[in-house]
């Protein structure tokens, strides 16, 4: 078993790794853009498909995140099967098809299916960034590398923002029509398949990862893979240190998971409570209804459009500061004062609209008060993007043993796509009771994350990923990350 301490790396293999890994984290671009594009869009879809019932409204905008669950689910499989790279083709030829399908969508049921089968191409694409960069990062910067998919999902969110700004204007409103006869709303999705195309084409031209090669015995190929990455002329070691953790002669399948924490093994739930924590603590309601929200604190409706920017950017330049502490700091500490700046800032934003004046979903809230909610949503933000944001991400990939790799993350993947869909989908019948009931209950689930990193969250920062097999997991016991023998 390697040692956490580490070998030194010759920089123009990090290039080609970092190359590597940004080619994979387009993905994350596809994600980002794909969950947020639907924002400008929404209003429009409703008046052309005479949507007047609020549930299916909702539905209608959200359908994609079950899409999105049902792919992250069955990526894992057909990354054993296939492996990682055809995933992520698959994905984008997914997602091609529905930004040219759902553009043209000539009624709501064929909107909805089109939707739904984008969902699958960035359910897959969430399971398999994580996955593939782990694979082939080495250790010490395998955190910075991760969070890059993090910073493609922020980047993503921004350039949909602008794009379907952009649309909307040049026609006049998103309802108006622009070439070719099609309104702005039809081209908002239309523009989507440009970043798909670049990423199906970027992932034909990535290496397979060396831990998919070993497990398909391909012993040359991984060579080579593990050579160019590291640099060192002798990887047999690395490839017996790979082999040990992995078992050729059996296909990865959900029967692997179980254990005897309520059925699964304990790493399995520390990645499905961390993906079901990273929404419960509410981001996306931030983003899904960044301009109600903003005009509820006393913006009208071209200053809310300046700060969903301003949030944006906030958000990706936060990520820049994950990516530098990562591998410094360490997850843990910096999960840790994440959940503590969300938490306050969450508190902070129930006690402003608990001071609103108006009814339950148009609230408003008057001087000093709305300066407060607007100070602690973007505090909430900065918090969640320099920590949460991009490390659940790198934990999900990295955390799991070689054995389990891709079936774990998709699990805990699926589970998050489902939090994120019930958080998206309740939002609106929370905030009708109450924006200090909403902001309440996000709120209480980021003072809950806190203690769960603290207990169960290992350190898993330089650790070789063969150091978290089943044999030797890396754990939380008695206050401690330990490596413990024989742990499954
Ligand atoms: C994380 C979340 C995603 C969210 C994004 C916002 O990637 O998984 O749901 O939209 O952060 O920054």
């Amino acid at each position: 078993m390697s040692d956490a301490s580490e070998k030194p790396t010759v920089s123009r293999f990090n290039a080609r790794v970092v190359l590597i890994s940004v080619g994979a984290a387009l993905g994350g671009f596809l994600f980002g853009f794909d969950t947020s594009v639907i924002n400008g869009a929404v209003e429009s879809i409703n008046k052309h498909y005479d949507i007047t019932n609020t549930g299916l409204q909702g539905f209608a905008v959200s359908s994609a995140l079950l899409g999105c669950a049902v792919g992250a689910w069955f990526a894992g499989g057909v990354a054993n099967r296939l492996g990682r790279i055809p995933v992520m083709v698959i994905a984008s030829f997914l997602f091609l098809a529905s930004s040219i399908l759902t553009g043209l969508a000539p009624n709501l049921p064929l909107f909805i299916l089109w939707r739904v089968v984008g969902g699958l191409g960035v359910g897959a694409a969430s399971v398999i960034a994580p996955a593939y960069i782990a694979e082939v990062s080495p250790a010490r910067v395998r955190g910075r590398l991760g969070s890059l998919q993090q910073l493609a999902i922020v980047l993503g969110i921004f350039v949909a923002l602008l794009s379907d700004n952009l649309l909307a204007n040049t026609a006049g409103s998103a309802s108006d029509t622009l070439w070719w006869g099609l309104e702005a709303w039809r081209w908002m999705f239309f523009v989507t398949a440009i970043p798909a195309a670049v990423y199906g084409i970027a992932a034909l031209g990535l290496p397979e990862s060396p831990r998919y090669l070993v497990h398909k015995g391909d012993y040359d190929k991984a060579s080579r893979v593990l050579h160019d990455f590291s640099g060192e002329l002798d990887v047999n070691l690395k490839i017996q240190e790979i082999e040990k953790t992995i078992d050729k002669e059996k296909r990865e399948s959900l029967g692997d998971l179980r254990g005897n924490r309520f059925g699964l093994k304990p790493v399995v739930w520390v990645g499905i409570l961390l993906s079901v924590f990273q929404q419960f603590v509410g981001i996306n309601v931030i983003f899904y209804y960044s301009s109600s929200l903003w005009q509820s604190v006393g913006f009208d409706e071209s200053d809310a459009l300046l700060e969903s920017v301003i949030t944006s950017i906030t958000n990706i330049v936060v990520t820049v500061v994950a990516i530098l502490l990562v591998d410094k700091v360490g997850r843990r500490p910096m999960l840790l004062v994440g959940s503590a700046g969300m938490g306050v800032c969450l508190t902070t934003m129930a006690i402003a609209f608990s001071q609103a004046t108006g009814s339950g979903d148009n609230p408003s809230l008057e001087g000093a008060w709305g300066t407060v909610a607007l100070v602690a949503a973007n505090g909430f933000v900065v918090s969640f993007g320099a920590t949460w944001g991009p490390l659940v991400w790198v934990l999900l990939g990295e955390m799991f043993p070689n054995s389990i790799r891709a079936t774990a993350l998709a699990v805990a993947a699926a589970a998050q796509w489902l939090a994120n869909f019930f958080i998206s989908t309740t939002f609106p019948k929370f905030s009708e009771i109450g924006l200090t009931f909403a902001y309440g209950f996000y709120a209480f689930f980021a003072i809950l994350s806190f203690f769960f990193v603290w207990w169960q969250v290992p350190e898993t920062k330089g650790r070789e990923l063969e150091d978290m097999s089943d044999d030797a997991r890396v754990v939380r016991r008695g206050g401690k990350t330990q490596v413990v023998e024989g742990a499954a």
